[in-house]
C-alpha cells in the first residue's frame, strides 16, 4: 500500500519478500494438488512443498526430525494442540503474566473443562520474571510450564534457558509461545531445551498469514487437536499414530506453506541475530527520540537491556486510541493501539484502564520510518490537536 510506514510488525509482517508470493503462485501452478492424497505428479509435488517447509523450519530452530513439526493455520492453533493435547484431568500448569490470550483462553478452558490448576508467575513492570519465584511454584502434580519468549506488550525477552533446567529439574516439558520471537532472534529448540514450540508463519517468518506450526518433542505423546483424513492409513478408525500425520488432519495450506517457506528462507538469509540487532538499534532509537515527549511512558525494558523490536507507551492525557489513529489518518504511520490480548501483562505494566500504544518494527524497517514516528508524536502532542 502506497504512503504507508508499516510500524506494526508484532501484528504481522509487511510487506513480505517478493519471493513469498512468488513462491505461492509457483505452488498454485505446479504444486495445485491435495499433497498426500494419490500418488500423481502435482500430488507428489504437493508432498514435496510440505516436506521443503519442514526442512527449513528445521534449520531455524535446531529440529533433528522434520516430522516432528506439525505445520497449522497459526500460533493460537498449535498452542491449543499443545495445551489440549498434553494436559489431563487434575494437571497443574505454571505460566506467566506476560502470556497472551492465546496461551491464557486455553489454560481457562483447561481449568473449566479438565479441572486443570493454573498459576501466572508475576511479571514486573519491565516484563521480568523472578525465576526464585518460578522455582516455587512447581507442585508434585505440575505437568506443563507455558512461557512466552517475549512479551507482545512488553518486548521483554524471557530467560527460556534457566526456565528450561527448572523444568528438567522437576521432568515437566515446557512449551514456549514464539509468536514474538521466531524469526526475529535464536531460536533454538535444542540449545534452549524448549518441548514444545508454537511459532506463527506470518510475523517474523515473513510467510502468508494462515500459516504456522508446532515442534513437539518425539518422547511426548500429544493428543490430536482434529481428527479427520489424512490420506495415510485411510482404513483405520483411529488417526495415525506416524507423525506429522497424527497433527495434520485435513487438507493443508499448501500454498501458504510454500510462502512460508520463502520467508524462513529470507530469515535464514538474512541470520535471526543480525535481525535482531537491527531491529534492537532501531527500537533504542526510538526509545531516545520519543523520550523527549512530555508524559510519556516506554514499557518493557529500560533503554539499553535487551528487548525484541516493539515499543508500547502511553502519554499521559492522551488517549492511546486516538493518538494511533492520528498516527494513521495525518501520518500513515500504522501502529496498535488499545489491548493487545495479553490482560495480566496490561495489569503488570498498570495499563489496564490506558491501553497503549505500540510500535514494532521488522527486518524491512528504516531509521526513517521511526524517525517519522519520532516526529509525529512530538508534532502530535506539542499541538494538543487530539
Ligand atoms: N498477537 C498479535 C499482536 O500482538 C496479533 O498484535
Amino acid at each position: 500500500m502506497e504512503g504507508v510506514i508499516y510500524l506494526d510488525h508484532a501484528a504481522t509482517s509487511w510487506p513480505k519478500p517478493p519471493a513469498v508470493g512468488e513462491a505461492m503462485i509457483k505452488a498454485l501452478e505446479i504444486a495445485g494438488a491435495n499433497p498426500g492424497r494419490g500418488s500423481h505428479r502435482m500430488a507428489v509435488q504437493a508432498s514435496r512443498v510440505l516436506f521443503g517447509a519442514r526442512k527449513s523450519l528445521s534449520t531455524l530452530f535446531g529440529i533433528s526430525n522434520a516430522n516432528d513439526i506439525a505445520l497449522g493455520a497459526n500460533t493460537t492453533e498449535a498452542l491449543n494442540l499443545a495445551i489440549q493435547g498434553w494436559l489431563r484431568e487434575g494437571d497443574h500448569v505454571i505460566a506467566t503474566m506476560a502470556e497472551h490470550n492465546s496461551v491464557r483462553r486455553p489454560l481457562e478452558y483447561m481449568r473449566r473443562l479438565r479441572n486443570v490448576e493454573v498459576d501466572y508467575v508475576p511479571v514486573n513492570a519491565a516484563g521480568a520474571i523472578d525465576l526464585t519465584r518460578f522455582a516455587s511454584m512447581f507442585r508434585p502434580n505440575t505437568r506443563l510450564v507455558v512461557c512466552t519468549h517475549s512479551s507482545n506488550l512488553l518486548g521483554s525477552i524471557m530467560p527460556i534457558g534457566e526456565i528450561a533446567l527448572l523444568c528438567q529439574k522437576h521432568h515437566v516439558p515446557l512449551l514456549v509461545d514464539a509468536a514474538q520471537s521466531a524469526g526475529i532472534m535464536p531460536v533454538n529448540v535444542r540449545h534452549l531445551g524448549i518441548d514444545m514450540l508454537a511459532f506463527p508463519g506470518h510475523k517474523g517468518l515473513l510467510g502468508p498469514q494462515g500459516t504456522g506450526g508446532l515442534y513437539i518433542a518425539p518422547e511426548l505423546d500429544v493428543q490430536p487437536l482434529l481428527h479427520g483424513g489424512t490420506g495415510s492409513q485411510s482404513e483405520a478408525i483411529e488417526q495415525p499414530l506416524v507423525r506429522p500425520d497424527r497433527y495434520e488432519a485435513g487438507t493443508p495450506n499448501t500454498v501458504g506453506v510454500a510462502g512460508l517457506t520463502a520467508g524462513v528462507q529470507h530469515v535464514l538469509e538474512l541470520n535471526p541475530e543480525l535481525i535482531y540487532k537491527q531491529e534492537w538499534d532501531l527500537t533504542q532509537h526510538m526509545m531516545n527520540g520519543l523520550s523527549s515527549v512530555q508524559g510519556i511512558r516506554m514499557l518493557g525494558p529500560e533503554i539499553g537491556q535487551p528487548r525484541t523490536g516493539l515499543l508500547s507507551f502511553t502519554v499521559e492525557g492522551y488517549d492511546s486510541a486516538q493518538l494511533a489513529f492520528q498516527l494513521d489518518r495525518n501520518y500513515g504511520i500504522a501502529v496498535r493501539s488499545g489491548f493487545h490480548c495479553t490482560p495480566l501483562a496490561h495489569e503488570s505494566a498498570g495499563t489496564t484502564a490506558s491501553g497503549a500504544v505500540r510500535a514494532s518494527v521488522g527486518y524491512n524497517t528504516s531509521k526513517e520510518d521511526v524517525d517519522a514516528l519520532i516526529e509525529a508524536v512530538i508534532e502530535l502532542t506539542a499541538s494538543k490537536i487530539i
